[in-house]
């Protein structure tokens, strides 16, 4: 689903997948092109965020323009009634993928990406595990079916990429022209 007018405000879910800093990137890009973001950062986010980047959940939330604990389901964004513009899961694990394409709404990141397709709002989510097992594509083509777009973590090369960031910028810049917002982040194919 790809939103006509680029979003004003986004919920934003970092989970426990490997690449936190794909999520730690996309706030800063949100943050420069002057979009508000709702944070909800999962417990094994947190994790990873110390594992990979050394970074916690409270400098993160620096970026955001308001952030909720995962298990908070009094937050606005738990409510259809106060729908965000759209939603992005960056990085996105596979628990939390299946979670969502089965409806398991047991925590805030998947009752707000479950509020997002009730209500038709672009949902985002940016996976990274390979190899894929059979129940991974399933719980893939059933949130593709649902309206959800599903954007691998996995960077081209024709752009020519020279450091680390221009890799992570790709990423982010691929789920920035899904929700049709104007970036640099990335050269296109014959720019
Ligand atoms: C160091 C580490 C790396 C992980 N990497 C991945 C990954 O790349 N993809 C994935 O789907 N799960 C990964 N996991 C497993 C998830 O963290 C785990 O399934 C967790 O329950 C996900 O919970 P969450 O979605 O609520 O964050 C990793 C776990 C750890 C500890």
């Amino acid at each position: 689903m790809q939103s006509k007018t680029p979003p004003k405000r986004l919920i934003v879910a970092i989970t426990g997948a490997s690449g936190v800093i794909y999520g730690v990137r996309f706030l800063e890009v949100c943050r420069e092109l002057k979009i508000e973001t709702d944070l909800v950062v999962s417990k094994t986010a947190e994790s990873l965020l110390d594992i990979e980047l050394a970074k916690t959940r409270a400098e993160l939330e620096k970026l955001a323009y308001s952030s909720y604990p995962p298990d908070d389901f009094q937050a606005p964004i738990a409510s259809g009634s106060q729908a965000r513009d759209a939603m992005v899961v960056i990085p996105c694990s596979m628990g939390t993928l299946a979670k969502i394409a089965n409806g398991i709404a047991d925590n805030l990141i998947v009752r707000a990406a479950d509020v997002c397709l009730k209500q038709r709002k672009p949902l985002v989510l940016v996976i990274r595990e390979t190899p894929l097992n059979l129940i991974h594509v399933i719980n893939m083509e059933r949130l593709i079916r649902a309206g959800a777009v599903i954007v691998p973590a996995s960077p081209a090369f024709y752009h020519k990429p020279k450091q680390i960031r221009d890799l992570i910028d790709f990423v982010v810049g691929r789920v920035l022209d899904v929700l049709g917002v104007k970036h640099s982040l990335y050269s296109k194919w014959k720019e």
